[in-house]
């Protein structure tokens, strides 16, 4: 039997390897391969935050390109940066010469404009309040240059969070983009791969015609049922353990489409029983062992839970937009299908409202609870697991309600409360009707 590290096998935060499965909508997998081994042709990949895009962009990169240029997108970051990050990591092709099977040999006109651009960069620096320097794009780096650079080398770039770049920088990306697809006409292999990147993918694709043939966008859904289970069986196998069908619908339940929760939940099981490694007598877990780690994985999570619906709460009477949020599936519901839930199931709140407080919800000082999909235009919480703290938030306080009508502060305290509930059995259903 291999002997896997538990850190590999289940893999809440990172990429999974051992426990990967194939996705099996619309043959995403597919559609992927297909559209990173077309010359030229662009790649959007989107989906709600967890759903497991840099996953399957890894899986099946390696099959068309041997190498790529990995950009980590952060919040703040300038379009020089993007750029000057994406420059840095082709020093291994020209200046390390460390080739690929597609190239192997760097060209000696694209290496010579690859070193004078460093030595460019090292002289340009720019002083800030006198203190910090910041590294400057020198004039020869220009998006068609590094375009050209990407090109030979025969690098793929992969610029992960697209969609965290602001205003006037990603207007810069999205030119920039504008520029490959172009360029990419001569240079076959240039190609971006741009994951999260909803909106701001969109907006170029659609301002262009030529754009639109070029660019292939990917939807990655959330997991289905049957996902989860694989998950969790390719790491029972790994790892010599057992978790019977019966616990894993739980798990299934509570992962909420989610496979980023399935993993933690599954290495929280195990690191509670001291797992480490692949076993060498099989160990089955049993409900006490799944409801512990639940109760870590919500003690875990509960700062973050708290924070964002202490600020959503600050949207004046947001409440029945958030009970008619919560009814729809975890996929979240088109504007005229939320007004109509709310129609049909006497909750007072008009289409102007329920659209206003969705557009507060989206923002971060209202906590972000909420994503809009641009594609299908359809509004939901930004993460299932919200989806279900809310559902518990409501159903614990209807019960109150019954009783007699919370203030302001009585509603803090029950969030609290509610909190408390969750951390107990984690499961609405099981809600103590007292
Ligand atoms: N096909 C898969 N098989 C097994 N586990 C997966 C799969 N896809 C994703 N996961 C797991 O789900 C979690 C989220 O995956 P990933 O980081 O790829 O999502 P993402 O869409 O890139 O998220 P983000 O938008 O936050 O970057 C990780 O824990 C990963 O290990
Ligand atoms: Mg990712």
């Amino acid at each position: 039997m291999i002997k896997h590290q538990l850190v590999d096998v289940f893999t809440p935060t990172s990429t999974a390897k051992v426990t990967f499965v194939d996705r099996l909508k619309e043959d995403v997998n597919i559609r992927l391969v297909r559209a990173l081994e077309l010359p030229g042709n662009q790649v959007v990949i989107y989906g709600h935050s967890g759903s497991g895009k840099s996953t399957l962009l890894e899986n099946v990169l390696y099959r068309t390109y041997e190498k790529q240029v990995n950009t980590n997108c952060m919040k703040g970051m300038t379009f020089e940066e993007v750029i000057l990050d994406a420059f840095d990591q082709l020093q291994e092709f020209y200046v390390s010469e460390v080739t690929n099977d597609k190239k192997t040999k760097v060209d000696i006109k694209a290496k010579a404009d690859y070193l004078a651009i460093q030595a460019q960069i090292g002289a340009v620096y720019e002083n800030v309040d006198g203190q910090k320097q910041v590294r400057m794009l020198p004039p020869q780096l220009t998006p068609q240059n590094l375009g050209r650079l990407l090109g030979q080398s025969g690098y793929c770039w992969v610029l992960e969070d697209f969609h965290k770049i602001e205003g006037e920088e990603k207007d810069k990306l999205a030119q920039m983009m504008k520029v490959f697809v172009n360029l990419s006409l001569k240079h076959k292999d240039l190609k971006i791969v741009a994951l999260g990147a909803v909106n701001t993918a969109r907006q170029v694709v659609k301002s262009d015609k030529e754009m639109r043939k070029r660019v292939s966008e990917i939807h990655v859904d959330l997991m289905e049922p049957e996902e989860i289970k694989e998950i969790i069986n390719k790491g029972c196998k790994a790892l010599n353990i057992k978790i019977d069908d019966v616990l894993q619908n739980d798990i299934v339940r509570h992962s909420n489409g989610l496979a980023s929760i399935c993993h933690k939940i599954c290495y929280l099981m195990c690191s509670s029983a001291f797992i480490t490694e692949t076993l060498d007598n099989t160990l089955e877990f049993n409900i006490e062992d799944l409801h512990k780690a639940l109760s870590e994985y919500v003690k875990d999570e509960e700062d973050t839970l708290r924070n964002a619906f202490d600020s959503a709460l600050k949207v004046e009477k947001v409440e029945p937009t958030l009970r008619v949020l919560v009814a729809q599936e975890p996929n979240g519901a088109h504007i005229e299908d939320l007004y109509q839930y709310a129609k049909d199931n006497n909750i007072k709140v008009s289409k102007k409202k329920l659209k206003e407080d969705l557009e507060s919800l989206v923002k971060e000082e209202f906590g972000e609870l909420v994503k809009l999909e641009d594609n299908s235009q359809k509004y939901s919480f930004i993460d299932p697991f919200y989806r279900s703290f809310a559902m518990a938030y409501f159903e614990e306080k209807d019960n109150r309600v019954k009783r007699n009508r919370p203030n302001d502060k009585e509603l803090i305290e029950l969030l609290n409360k509610a909190m408390r509930i969750v951390k107990v059995s984690y499961s609405f259903e099981e809600l103590n009707m007292e």
